[in-house]
């Protein structure tokens, strides 16, 4: 082992095992060299140390002895999908989950084509773990949990997105795909409202409140331009706040004459905000988001996507 590889970490919650074989493509003397992430050994039962930094130069033979090894799982992605088909699928969620949020952090830093489509690239593996492991359904919604509120929000609105859009008939993956990078753009625009808006802890004044709800516009100029975009995933990011009634924003049309896309979106914004914690208000429990939206919302909201979101979480629609 490296003298370097003595650094003992104990957090075993963000590692995972896997066979070191599967790092090591060919033994042979034109062998690729190994990914460029930190490998970890078991020293003891609740003790790893450090075999390879990230930036750390590193024969794969030496990893012959070592038939185990972790990895941190915000490195997986640097692995090969073969590599990440061998982790079990809730390990592979939480892996998912702590990419998407770091690839939502950075989008919201700089809203650039390169990072849009990097967003785009998390929503392409959510889809792909989702149409071809069932099992892993279940998992998705624990990506909706407990982060900083906007990128947290982009995330878990994108994941009840897809799993309305599926309760709903779509199964095409370039479909789900769409609406699921629909909700997680969504909200883009804020990142042109002033964060002392955005962060506010407390009702808005009608100033700020008409600052706020530029943020479809200026959501829809952001990926305007974007060729990796497709049109109802741009209109969803206008449309979303559009109502049932037509007394939403930015267009004030009824949502019927919305995209499909535009109206999950809108919906699942409003459930996702109504069950994430804020600074100011606790996270309600789904069933409570229901009857809030039932009760004060129905004009908002299309009555059939709320009828089969329920469903999907157990509920008894009315
Ligand atoms: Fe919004
Ligand atoms: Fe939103």
């Amino acid at each position: 082992m490296s003298s370097e590889g003595t650094e003992p970490t104990s957090l075993p919650s963000r590692l995972l095992e896997i066979s070191s074989s599967l790092l090591i493509p060919r033994v042979d003397v034109g062998m690729k060299s190994l990914p460029p992430i930190a490998i970890y050994l078991q020293s003891d039962t609740r003790r790893w140390e450090l075999l390879k930094s990230a930036g750390q130069a590193f024969s794969p033979l030496v990893l012959s002895s070592h038939p185990r090894v972790w990895i941190d799982e915000k490195d997986l992605h640097h692995l090969p999908e073969a590599i990440q088909r061998s982790l079990s699928p809730e390990k592979r969620m939480q892996s998912l989950r702590v990419e998407a949020l770091a690839v939502m952090s950075k989008l919201f830093e700089d809203p650039n084509p390169a990072n849009i489509k990097r967003s785009t690239q998390i929503v392409g593996s959510l889809v792909y773990v989702m149409t071809r492991e069932p099992t892993t359904f279940g998992f998705l919604a624990k990506l909706s949990s407990h982060d900083p509120y906007t990128v947290q929000h982009s995330v878990g609105t994108a994941v009840n997105c897809l799993m309305l859009a599926r309760k709903l008939g779509i199964t095409g993956e370039q479909e789900l795909e769409e609406v699921g990078i629909a909700g997680l753009l969504h909200d883009i625009g804020k990142t042109k409202v002033r964060p002392e808006i955005i962060n506010k802890p407390g009702p808005l004044s009608p100033e700020e409140w008409m600052e706020m709800r530029k943020h479809s516009d200026e959501g829809y100029k952001i990926v305007e331009d974007c060729a990796d975009l497709s049109e109802r995933t741009k209109r969803a990011i206008l449309e979303h706040h559009e109502d049932l009634d037509g007394k939403g924003y930015p267009q004030g049309v009824p949502s019927q004459q919305t995209h499909l896309f535009s109206r999950i979106v809108g919906l699942c914004d409003i459930f996702n905000a109504l069950t994430t914690q804020r600074s100011y208000s606790n996270a309600r429990t789904p069933f409570e988001a229901f009857a809030l939206i039932r009760e004060k919302m129905s004009h908002k909201v299309d009555p059939l996507l709320l009828r089969e979101l329920i469903l999907i979480y157990g509920g008894q629609p009315t």
